[in-house]
């Protein structure tokens, strides 16, 4: 009996011993693939910045319909996101090249700080001057950041409770879930200056869209328009998803990261348990192929056969690494096990180019507005800032460093 005792024990402690050095061979693995794809982004993005440095004021945008190189200037929403990914490449290589060059594009953004027409400035000058800001002090980051945070906050009516996304004319007050990724801009200003009222809008503009954006299922609506007199909802619709009523995946990919952000900079445990509901609706979700690579809209009736959104993939991927750090051991595992199965998928050849064949983008098949018709199943520069993001993110959690340093 003790002999049977001692004998299961011993199975017990080798098993364990197994798997404790199971999981850390493949840990050290998976960091052993981060690297290869971080380095092989630095020298993609370095031959990017240089085939696009000669053109002033342009940014990489996607490939027209002939395969080419397209560029955008500062009148598109994405025009800090190649600025972004340079910073975090330098901040992952310390490479004085790629340091030059996220400085030369992040000088052309030059004036976007005042930019009182669009609520996309959050985007615009936080992932570029954000993370040049963290990564290098500079002074005059730090005041465009600022300065955008004040342009932001003008498009905030204290009517509707939030900021305004599209200018649309007298009467017309469009949000979009979108919308949900430039509070970060306020949150930062706030933490810059200990002006209160960043925080506020931020925080009243969350509660609004928690309010009047979601479904039972935590599945959040594209659009909702409000009454700008009465605060009132007029109307809720999408624009670039399948229908009013569908789940356009980079919408919900938005509302993930939203929330998950604000719970960081809020401590507010209702943003934690938004974003656990969110993380619900996607992980559960039966149509959430097996890569965890959405398609692009979760209710295209024509799924299987539809485009998937890697964009909306690299976003949940990296917005569930950092929610993993808020939740309990089992949740925890289980985000990061699903944003480790979407970064081996867009690290693999079906997504992340091998060559020069993408024009220098790293990855393919994400799709910007399908009702559009426009830029569909092409490289988009937030797909590659988000995979990269949640590339460092997972890589940091790997070597037991802090996510946001
Ligand atoms: N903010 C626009 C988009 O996600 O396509």
């Amino acid at each position: 009996m003790r002999l049977k005792l001692h004998v299961a024990l011993l199975v017990c402690v080798v098993g364990t011993i197994t798997l404790c050095a199971q999981s850390k061979a493949t840990s050290k693995s998976f960091l052993t693939t981060i690297n290869q794809k971080l380095d092989f982004a630095v020298k993609q993005e370095i031959k990017m910045a240089e085939s696009v440095k000669d053109r002033p004021g342009k940014f990489p945008v996607t490939l027209d319909k002939n395969g080419n190189l397209a560029l955008c200037d500062t009148t598109s929403w994405t025009c800090g996101f190649f600025p972004g990914t340079l910073w975090y490449l330098y901040g992952y290589s310390k490479n004085e090249q790629i340091k030059q060059h996220a400085k030369l594009f992040s000088d052309r953004l030059e004036g976007m700080q005042n930019a009182t027409n669009t609520h996309d400035i959050g985007f615009i000058v936080y992932c570029s001057y954000g993370n040049g800001y963290r990564l290098t002090g500079d002074a005059d980051y730090k005041a465009k950041i600022i300065r955008a945070a004040q342009s932001l906050c003008t498009r905030f009516s204290p009517v509707t409770g939030c900021i305004k996304s599209w200018d649309r004319g007298a009467g017309v007050y469009p949000v979009i879930i979108d919308n949900m990724m430039n509070l970060e801009l306020l949150f930062e200003a706030y933490k810059l200056t200990g002006n209160s009222k960043f925080r506020e809008v931020a925080v009243a503009h969350a509660n609004t869209t928690m309010k009047n954006h979601f479904r039972n299922d935590a599945s959040c609506y594209h659009v909702v328009f409000y009454d700008p007199v009465t605060g009132k909802v007029k109307a809720r619709k999408t624009r670039q998803g399948f229908a009013d009523e569908s789940s356009w995946s980079r919408g919900q990919a938005w509302a993930l990261y939203g929330y998950t952000m604000c719970y960081r900079e809020t401590k507010d445990v209702v943003y934690l348990h938004q974003a656990q509901k969110i993380a619900a609706f996607i992980l559960n979700h039966p149509r959430l192929p097996k890569d965890k690579i959405p398609y692009w809209d979760f209710d295209d009736t024509k799924i299987p056969n539809v485009c998937r959104d890697a964009s909306a993939g690299a976003v949940i991927s990296s917005a569930l690494i950092e929610l993993s750090q808020y939740v309990s051991k089992d949740d925890a595992r289980k985000y990061l096990n699903v944003a480790k199965v979407q970064l081996q998928a867009l690290s693999s050849p079906v997504y992340l180019a091998q060559d020069a064949s993408n024009r220098n983008f790293l990855l393919k098949h994400s799709v910007g507005s399908m009702p559009d018709n426009m830029e569909v199943d092409v490289p988009l520069p937030y797909a590659d800032y988000y995979y990269l993001e949640a590339l460092i993110r997972y890589r940091k959690l790997l070597n037991g460093a802090s996510l946001f340093k």
